[in-house]
């Protein structure tokens, strides 16, 4: 692990988070959101995120899968486990690990919104913004990140690194070199 390069220690991860909260608290008193957790990579920064919020809210679970190569995403999602509990009328916050390209969080919004929610906004740890294609509106964004493949809090690589409590940059001889 000692050859890992960080990006963002747990010290800033946590100070951003609950600088997060703060806004989502500010931005949804009292309107009981539906939080919208995509997994498996937002599953650590959203546990982090919703035990900063006071506000009450409900807690849902989607899972998608998004082809490509390992290290890039090709923009076919695949929605492998939808929302259990109707978000019809109801205030939506959709949490997301990262926004790359934004083809996967178009997606999942289209998806969403289909099902005819009060209002639907996003809230994504990162966003790589070089890499972006679509128009996302990120509402609430943790940090700003480099186009370098990132691991950590949550995020993988071939199904490694995301219990590591940081985020880092994926080691060049572990797959970096497969990005084109
Ligand atoms: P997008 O569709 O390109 O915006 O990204 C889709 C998904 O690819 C994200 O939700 C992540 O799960 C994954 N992803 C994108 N960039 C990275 C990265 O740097 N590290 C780990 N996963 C990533």
């Amino acid at each position: 692990m000692n050859d890992i390069e960080i990006f963002l220690d747990e010290t800033a991860i946590k100070k951003r988070v609950k600088e997060l909260g703060r806004k989502i608290d500010l931005a949804y008193a009292d309107l009981n959101p539906v939080v919208v957790i995509v997994l498996k990579g937002s599953f650590v920064f959203a546990s982090d995120l919703v035990r900063t919020l006071g506000t009450p809210l409900e807690i849902e679970f989607i899972r998608c899968r998004s082809y490509g190569s390992e290290t890039t995403s090709s923009g076919v999602v695949e929605i492998t486990m939808d929302l259990n509990m109707s978000i019809k009328s109801r205030h939506v916050l959709l949490v997301e690990d990262i926004v790359d390209t934004g083809l996967t969080a178009r997606y999942l919004i289209n998806h969403l919104l289909l099902k005819n929610p009060l209002s639907l906004k996003v809230c994504s740890f990162l966003h790589k913004p070089a890499k972006t294609v679509e128009d996302v509106k990120i509402d609430f964004c943790g940090f700003e990140a480099p186009d370098r493949f990132l691991i950590g809090y949550g995020l993988d690589f071939d199904e490694k690194y995301r219990e590591l409590p940081f985020i880092g940059f994926l080691p060049p001889d572990d797959g970096e070199q497969k990005e084109s």
